[in-house]
């Protein structure tokens, strides 16, 4: 009698632990699966204002360096400030909640704090100088930002800039060239 009980409980215990262990796993795999199947990996970090690329450049047709200016020039493109959003917003849909927000930032002075979302290393040199000035594209290295509302993380590795300088001759002189 005691050793069918015993076996019993543990044939219990064995059930109870591969439960444990099945549940686990399946924990496991419905993680991977949303981590990598999912959406949310495709945007970059929630905006404080959601502005939207592709309301701004792509149905209303702004061009990018009217927003960012400074793009050929600095090493700073320049994200807009709030008084050039206020430009047009103070009269299209000036209501909007949104738009609300960016008055408190003008009115207290607050630089609207937009998440980087773009990364190079610290230790390596890039401006958009000499990239603008050989005409190449926005969209060659951001993709299609007009087409998108919310843009999403890029940490720019040597490699990004090494296929893209072979592929056009450029200088692959890079620890004199991008590298301090
Ligand atoms: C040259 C004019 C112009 C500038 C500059 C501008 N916007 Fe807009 N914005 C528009 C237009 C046009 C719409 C579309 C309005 C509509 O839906 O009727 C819009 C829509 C929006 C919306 C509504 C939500 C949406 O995505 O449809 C938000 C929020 C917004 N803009 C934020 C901003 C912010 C933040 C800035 C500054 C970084 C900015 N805008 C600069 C013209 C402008
Ligand atoms: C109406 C203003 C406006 C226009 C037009 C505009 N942008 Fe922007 N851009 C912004 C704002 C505001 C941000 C910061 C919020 C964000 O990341 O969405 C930004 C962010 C970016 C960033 C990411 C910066 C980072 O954090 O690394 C890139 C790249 C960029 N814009 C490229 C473009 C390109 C390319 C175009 C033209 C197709 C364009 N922008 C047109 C306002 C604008
Ligand atoms: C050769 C590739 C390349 C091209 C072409 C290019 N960019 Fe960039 N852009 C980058 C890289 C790399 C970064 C990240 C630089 C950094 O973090 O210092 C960046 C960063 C930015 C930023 C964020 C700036 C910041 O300091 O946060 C903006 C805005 C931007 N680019 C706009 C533009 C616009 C607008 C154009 C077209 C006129 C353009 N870029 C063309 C590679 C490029
Ligand atoms: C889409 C293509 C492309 C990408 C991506 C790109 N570059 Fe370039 N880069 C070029 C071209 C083309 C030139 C040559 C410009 C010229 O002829 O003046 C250049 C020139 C340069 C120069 C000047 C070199 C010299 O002759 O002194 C530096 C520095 C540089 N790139 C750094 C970078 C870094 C760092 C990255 C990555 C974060 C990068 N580039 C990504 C195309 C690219």
């Amino acid at each position: 009698m005691a050793d069918m009980e015993s076996a019993n409980t543990n044939t219990l215990k064995n059930l109870g632990l591969l439960l444990v262990v099945g549940i686990t796993a399946l924990f496991i795999l419905l993680f991977l699966f949303f981590y990598y199947s999912g959406p949310s990996r495709a945007f970059g970090p929630e905006q404080p204002i959601p502005f939207s690329h592709n309301v701004h450049s792509g149905v209303k047709q702004i061009q990018c360096q009217y927003c960012h200016p400074y793009v050929a020039y600095s090493n700073w493109p320049g994200l807009p400030p709030v008084e050039k959003c206020l430009h047009c917003h103070n009269y299209i849909i000036a209501k909007h909640p949104w738009i609300q927000k960016e008055h408190q930032y003008f009115d207290t002075n607050t630089p609207t704090p937009w998440k980087k979302v773009n990364y190079v290393a610290e230790h390596v040199l890039f401006n958009h100088q000499r990239h603008i000035n050989r005409n190449l594209s926005c969209q060659e290295c951001h993709g299609q930002v007009q087409n998108l509302h919310r843009l999403p993380h890029k940490h720019w590795y040597m490699e990004d800039c090494i296929t893209c300088h072979r592929r056009m001759n450029a200088n692959m002189d890079c620890w004199l060239a991008c590298h301090s």
